[in-house]
């Protein structure tokens, strides 16, 4: 019989666990295999039906944000998880655009979760703007 080895608790987990809890946003930034996936999952696990996790490495998960607008309006509630977010660049504005229109009508933690490797110039900048007027968290929590 394989048995599966036991998750190692992380430490980033508790830690992305309070930021969804005073941010809108939390962005997972972390080398290739660090364990970004896993984490993102455990989040999604622990929600239930309260969390959507999407791959966007997968051809299904990225055809639902074919539309994104209205597919991430469609999921006000729950935690959205968007894993691999750099295969999906644009994303980055309409995720500040809802962000901006929730935080007017009251909704201003927990709603969106990536993850991603490296740093790219692009994500430098979401990050830096992020942090200037309060957006997004960009934490660096390498998993
Ligand atoms: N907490 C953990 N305890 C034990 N093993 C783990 C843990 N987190 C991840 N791993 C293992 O490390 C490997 C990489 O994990 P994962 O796929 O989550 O990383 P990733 O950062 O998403 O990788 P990639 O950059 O390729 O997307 C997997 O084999 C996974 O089972
Ligand atoms: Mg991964």
């Amino acid at each position: 019989m394989v048995r599966r080895n036991p998750l190692i608790a992380r430490s980033a987990q508790p830690q992305v666990e309070a930021l969804l809890r005073q941010f809108p946003a939390v962005a997972l930034l972390g080398p290739r295999q660090a364990g970004k996936t896993t984490l993102a999952r455990a989040l999604a696990r622990a929600r239930g039906r309260a969390a959507v996790y999407l791959d966007l490495e997968m051809p299904s998960d990225l055809a639902r944000l074919t539309d994104p607008e209205h597919y991430l309006a469609s999921q006000e509630g729950a935690l959205v998880i968007l894993d691999e977010i750099h295969r999906l660049p644009g994303l980055f504005q309409v995720l500040r655009g809802l962000i901006d229109r929730g935080r007017a009508e009251g909704r201003r933690a927990g709603r969106f979760f990536v993850a991603r490797v490296g740093l790219d110039r692009s994500a430098q900048a979401v990050i830096r703007n992020a942090r200037r007027a309060h957006r997004l968290c960009g934490a660096h929590c390498v998993a």
